[in-house]
């Protein structure tokens, strides 16, 4: 098999590669306070389990920061331009349901709304915060969640830096290479 031939980037283009997750809206509520930001940097740390980083500098570190809750919303290509919007403004200032044409959805288990646009919704509670000056990082564990019942897979989007993102496309198997013991439903 041939070799694939690379050139030397910066280390900071890592996250060109592995980032590949898609581009979120969480919200969060506090008092009388709501917020949406745009996240782009998660992972999945067990099945029930998302880590998140979120800058302390966004009005939504401190909501979830007191709540403990949130929701975070998967939202597809036909919402690209609000999650722009979303990400370069601040609740601080604007309410995003309203200036981006949202509708705030009642959570179950979580204060927090969800957003009726978007494809699924997971209601989630803070299972663990790491916070140092380097790793603003909150670990939720999902609580709920809810999907549209089609598409069955939505074009998600996925940021590649530069302003540029990435659309999710078709879907391939390859159930049968895998062990039965690695493969879940
Ligand atoms: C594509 C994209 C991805 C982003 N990913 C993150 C992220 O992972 N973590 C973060 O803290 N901010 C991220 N941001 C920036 C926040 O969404 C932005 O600072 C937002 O205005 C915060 O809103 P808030 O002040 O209402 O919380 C991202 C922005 C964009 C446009």
């Amino acid at each position: 098999m041939a070799t694939i031939r690379k050139r030397d980037l910066p280390v900071d283009a890592s996250r060109r590669f592995l980032e590949p997750g898609p581009v979120l809206l969480l919200c969060s509520a506090h008092g009388d306070q709501r917020a949406i930001m745009t996240l782009g940097w998660h992972m999945m740390l067990g099945y029930d389990l998302v880590g998140t980083y979120v800058w302390e500098d966004n009005h939504s570190h401190a909501l979830a920061r007191r709540s403990r809750e949130c929701t975070l919303n998967v939202p597809g290509v036909d919402l690209l331009d609000a999650v722009v919007g979303i990400g370069n403004c601040s609740s601080g200032e604007v309410d995003k349901f309203r200036r981006f044409g949202l509708t705030p959805t009642r959570s179950r288990e979580v204060s927090a709304p969800g957003i009726g646009q978007c494809h699924a919704i997971l209601e989630c509670r803070l299972h663990e915060a790491r916070i140092t000056r380097d790793y603003p990082l909150f670990v939720w564990r999902v609580l709920r969640l809810r999907a549209a019942v089609s598409p069955a897979l939505p074009r998600t989007v996925h940021y590649r830096g530069g302003g540029r993102f990435m659309v999710s496309g078709g879907e391939v198997s390859r159930r049968r290479l895998f062990r039965p013991d690695m493969l879940d439903a």
